[in-house]
């Protein structure tokens, strides 16, 4: 079937208003946004300057016409990083690195600019945040000559571009997308609109020029600057470096992915020269760990397909405070606030009396209820005084009823736990209803966390 040459249009452009901090839109003008509530901040705005500005045209075709071909990838060679984009970057396409301030996005960027650089492709780095010798200083500590890697200090996108074209680079590095403007937008730097305007000109350049594109975007914890989720739609690839502040670990996560999956995440460490790729996560988060100390348990958890055994440990000590506390890092509140009841009421555990501040080991972030049982087996041991067995892991979700509940990839789990020297893992009943995993471990399943404990400190 053919449209027999017809075109595809956009519907007719209408002029609207959008809020100049959120990125609302309404048909008319409010004094207030219903969006983020702020006063004012309403602008009008022509839906058509936002986007990329080429008309869609051209005639339908059947799907089992169309040729599978494979994206070509760039590996950029640093294994943790290329691993995250599904093998490697593909050329024109646009990747939005978010992160904290300070968490290292400009760091690994730089390191990712030299590899490419050494590998024939010139680079172009647009620094919108730092002056270029503030740059050469980075490169300098991190070792990189910077031969085929061009500093460009502009703000704006369309000159930056314009010299992009004369530099021809490889790679367009963009730190950060809320220090550029475009003069097509009116609004201040950083605004919603000259977020979108300066994505949507950088989408189109990469596109047109087959060239991949990466842009850097700011994002506090709690998502305050709205800017880069707001842009998550309109690139490619969307990748986020999360770890806490004075942890050296840095986790790169895939949210959004066009070219391949989102399961993957890439963990480096963050030393004196930069950020280096973690190969062994599991031997690192384990390796400093007292392995005769109460209060500490090990489970192998999923970071996106790649399992890697983390340390959870808890502490119980007397309340000083009116009310009894219960603190988690690396871990949900809430988390601890349901296994520490469940240990209250199905175990007869008087935490009434006891602060219970519970810890994952590297500065990492479990999001997993599959660690439950390793953080209720955690608790008991620091209660008790009595350290864990040394080679046993714990894997399992905990019930309100105190019973235990399936885990997903438990061979994955295990193999990883048997490749490090683990000898035994406690596991829910129901896991091994469903598979039976080939593994070395000695399996203890047990149908609740009274069994459990008894597993754990027979
Ligand atoms: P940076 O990449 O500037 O963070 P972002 O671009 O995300 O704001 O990194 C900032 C922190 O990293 C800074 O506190 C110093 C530290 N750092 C190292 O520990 N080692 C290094 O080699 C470099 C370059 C920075
Ligand atoms: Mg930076």
């Amino acid at each position: 079937m053919t449209t027999g040459g017809r075109t595809l249009r956009r519907p007719a452009d209408r002029v609207g208003y959008a809020c100049s901090e959120c990125g609302h839109e309404e048909a008319k003008w409010v004094g207030r946004c219903p969006g983020c509530e702020a006063w004012n901040s309403f602008v009008q705005h022509n839906p058509s300057a936002f986007t990329n500005g080429s008309v869609i045209a051209g005639a339908p075709v059947e799907i089992a016409r169309l040729d599978t071909h494979h994206e070509p990838r760039l590996p950029v060679g640093l294994s943790e990083f290329d691993r995250v984009l599904g093998g490697g970057i593909v050329p024109g396409s646009l990747v939005l690195l978010g992160g904290d301030p300070g968490i290292g996005k400009s760091t690994l960027l730089l390191q990712v600019a030299a590899r490419f650089g050494e590998s024939g492709g010139d680079v172009l780095y647009l620094a919108g945040e730092e002056s270029a010798s503030q740059i050469k200083l980075r490169a300098a500590r991190l070792g990189i000559p910077g031969s085929g890697l061009f500093v460009l200090s502009d703000n704006n996108i369309e000159t930056s571009l314009a010299t992009a074209d004369d530099v021809k680079p490889s790679l367009l590095i963009v730190d950060s997308i809320q220090t550029v403007h475009s003069s097509t937008a009116d609004q201040a730097p950083g605004s919603i609109a000259q977020l979108r305007q300066c994505t949507m000109t950088l989408m189109r350049w990469a596109k047109e020029r087959s060239v991949p594109v990466f842009v850097i975007g700011h994002v506090t914890k709690d998502g305050e600057i709205a800017g880069p989720r707001l842009l998550e739609h309109i690139v490619d690839v969307v990748l986020y470096l999360e770890g806490e502040r004075f942890s050296s670990y840095r986790l790169l996560r895939g949210v959004k992915n066009r070219f391949g999956s989102v399961d993957e995440t890439g963990v480096f460490e963050m030393t004196g020269t930069g950020m280096r790729g973690v190969a062994n996560p599991s031997e690192a988060f384990i390796a400093e760990r007292a392995s005769d100390a109460a209060g500490s348990a090990v489970v192998p958890v999923m970071e996106g397909s790649r399992p890697v055994l983390l340390e959870v440990q808890a502490l119980t000590s007397p309340t000083v405070t009116p009310a009894p506390r219960r603190t988690a890092n690396g871990l949900e509140v809430n988390r601890l606030l349901l296994i520490s009841a469940v240990l209250s009421r199905r175990l007869d555990l008087p935490l009434a009396g006891l602060d219970v501040i519970a810890n994952v080991v590297g500065g990492l972030r479990i999001s997993e209820p599959a660690a439950d049982l390793a953080l209720a087996l955690a608790i008991i041991s620091s209660h008790r005084d009595q350290p864990l067995a040394a080679d046993t892991v714990a894997l399992g979700e905990v019930g309100l009823t105190g019973e235990l509940r399936s885990v997903a990839h438990l061979e994955r789990r295990l193999l990883e736990a048997e490749r490090l020297g683990f000898k035994r893992c406690i596991l829910p009943q129901a896991t091994l209803n469903r598979q039976r995993p080939r593994t070395e471990i000695q399996l203890l399943p047990v149908p609740d966390l009274r069994a459990a404990v008894r597993a754990a400190f027979q």
